[in-house]
């Protein structure tokens, strides 16, 4: 049976501060098939590499990415929330991050955010860096607003899109396929086998989040996903190689 890829999830965000240099390049060193991030957009208009709209959390900052400029954010100090051995790491632009991701072969998966803030052109710009990058075919965006997809699809139609849901959905390929979009990113709950069949007879990828537990990793490679989006990429390595063992 194909193995599932293993996305990195905000890179290898159990080991590393999340969306940040070190986590994209432990994943990386990990084996990693796959690295999910995700964008906001600075105020002078650069796709930053965060989660929250906000720099509360995972920052010595405080107040909305929207707020402040690329220089701003880079005063700011990434890594001392998640332990001090990571002091001073800077955030990443979604370009700097292509640059450190050089020389690796796996999948990017950009998560657009927006929502609840909007971000006027955001979609454009990210077509315009993976169009640079040459990542457009290696690359799957993904957004809990399909209003983003469809945007995606209508600017560069070649760029994949994933599908980022909660609830569960019935018949979620028929909706995939109403956006043109490739692939389904559901709560990893939601893998369950009418939908599993439903998306294979299709054409629709299935890449569940956020799954952590060595027995729910398994259950997905052995329902047949095409992707697994971790925190723990290497518990999720070991989990499907043991799979090959006829575990
Ligand atoms: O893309 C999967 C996952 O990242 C979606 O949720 O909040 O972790 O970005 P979140
Ligand atoms: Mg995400």
């Amino acid at each position: 049976m194909k193995r599932p890829i293993i996305y990195a999830h905000r890179g290898a965000s159990a080991y590393a501060p999340e969306n940040t240099g070190s986590a994209f390049t432990k994943a990386i060193e990990m084996g990693a098939g796959g690295i999910e991030l995700d964008i906001h957009m600075s105020k002078d208009g650069h796709l930053m590499v965060i989660h929250d709209e906000s720099l509360n959390r995972t920052s010595n900052g405080k107040g909305l990415v929207k707020d402040l400029s690329l220089d701003e954010l880079k005063d700011l100090d990434f890594g001392s929330w998640f332990d001090s051995s990571f002091k001073g790491e800077r955030i990443l632009t979604l370009e700097e991050c292509l640059d450190l991701l050089e020389g690796w072969d796996g999948i990017l998966n950009v998560e657009i955010k927006s929502g609840p803030i909007l971000y006027d052109g955001i979609e454009e710009k990210l077509v315009k860096v993976l169009s640079e990058y040459k990542m457009i075919d290696r690359t799957i965006v993904s957004s809990f607003n399909h209003y983003s997809l469809l945007a995606i699809k209508q600017l560069e139609p070649e760029l994949k899109t994933g599908i980022l849901y909660m609830a569960g959905l019935v018949e979620p390929w028929i909706y995939a396929q109403r956006l043109g979009a490739e692939a389904i990113h559901p709560y990893f709950f939601n893998i369950q086998p009418p939908i599993v069949k439903g998306c294979k007879e299709n054409g629709i990828m299935m890449n569940p989040f956020t799954v952590d537990k060595a027995e729910y990793i398994l259950a997905m490679a052995r329902a047949g996903v095409d992707g697994i989006i971790t925190n723990v990429p290497d518990i999720a390595l070991n989990t499907i190689k043991a799979l090959d063992k006829g575990v």
